[in-house]
């Protein structure tokens, strides 16, 4: 772990376990040990860390990005039969602009392998998504090991079970996790001209997933409380992966990895600029159970933002998708006033 950014985000070093398939055997190597304390105490830190070395090729998310644009810049006509017709769940499909310079196409649970599921018009989305996810799942899978043998847990593949849906890669099996592609405008004077002094490209929000894998193109932006409250930008790293925690994490983990909260900042003179974003959300199963496995963190209080204990964690992902759909669909002014995330 060390600092290549002069930013207080950890970066974690994943060269250990950036090649081959998952083993449970990785966990009796010294290097592992070495390298899930690391990762440990780098996600404790404010439950945000850069990967470097993971093992996600730079020529994959260059496929990736450059498919996406494909995407987003067909006509509106071309991109309309994909807008998200599952008006109550709002997880799979094409979501157009919507007064805040930004569009987003989501491969949810089992659709990110269907090809049928993605845009006929752009097929070079489908090989370069599913390579992206293929690799973003095996390294996942580490990753859960690693906080199983890190905290300490009886089952160090205990964590993995909990998201055993996430890991069928043959379709048949439907999850709870999500791809999302997501493309900024390149915004004009006149863009810039009608929105508010508060306008965030991203209002700001907790993700409830386990663990988010982002990867950001240059154009920066990001930003995540850090333990003291305080927001701090999260710059592009070459070839590194953002990694943030989700709800689900704070509440296993009892307060010690935090949800992190984080936003996407306009900044005036990137805005003209077209900005690029993939997100990988590793999400348990559905029918999990939640609970507190470690011991808490002193201090750490559940709170109703959290999956409650002894439920199971669909009914979180439903509550959740219902906070997202009133930020973004009933009340979607790209202000702060639409946040209800204050959580201290
Ligand atoms: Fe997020």
């Amino acid at each position: 772990m060390g600092s290549l950014t002069n930013s207080e985000i950890p970066i974690v070093d994943c060269a250990i376990i950036s090649d081959g398939e998952y083993s449970l055997s990785l966990k009796d190597s010294p290097e592992f040990k070495e390298f899930a304390t690391s990762l440990g105490n780098g996600f404790c830190q404010m439950g945000l860390v850069y990967f470097i070395n993971h093992g996600i090729e730079e020529s994959i998310i260059t496929d990736c990005f450059t498919a996406s644009k494909a995407f987003f810049e067909l006509p509106a006509s071309l991109k309309a039969p994909y807008t998200r017709l599952d008006q109550a769940h709002l997880r799979h499909g094409y979501a157009p602009p919507r007064g805040d310079f930004k569009e987003q196409l989501a491969l949810a649970g089992n659709k990110m392998y269907l090809q049928s599921a993605y845009p006929s018009e752009t097929p070079q989305l489908f090989p370069a998504m599913t390579t992206f996810i293929g690799k973003a799942t095996t390294l996942s899978k580490k990753i859960l090991l690693a906080l199983g043998l890190h905290f300490g847990l009886d089952d160090a593949e205990y964590l993995i079970k909990l998201h055993s849906d996430c890991f069928d890669d043959t379709g048949s099996r439907d999850s709870w996790a999500d791809m999302k592609t997501r493309f900024y405008h390149a915004m004009t004077d006149d863009d810039l001209a009608t929105i508010g002094p508060d306008h965030l490209r991203l209002p700001e929000h907790p993700d409830g997933d386990t663990l988010t894998f982002l990867v950001q193109d240059e154009a920066g932006g990001l930003e995540a409380r850090n333990g003291a409250g305080v927001y701090i930008p999260v710059p592009h790293v070459p070839g590194a992966l953002v990694v943030n925690a989700g709800l689900s994490l704070e509440l296993w983990t009892g307060g010690r990895i935090p949800g992190v909260l984080h936003r996407v900042q306009l900044i005036k003179e990137k805005a003209k600029e077209i900005r690029q974003s993939l997100g990988y959300f590793l999400t348990a199963n559905g029918d999990a159970e939640c609970d507190i496995l470690v011991e808490q963190k002193p201090g750490w209080k559940w709170s109703d933002r959290l999956p409650v204990p002894g439920k199971k964690l669909e009914g979180f992902y439903l509550k959740e998708i219902q906070i997202i759909k009133e930020r973004h669909y009933d009340k979607n002014d790209g202000s702060r006033s639409a946040m209800r995330y204050n959580r201290i």
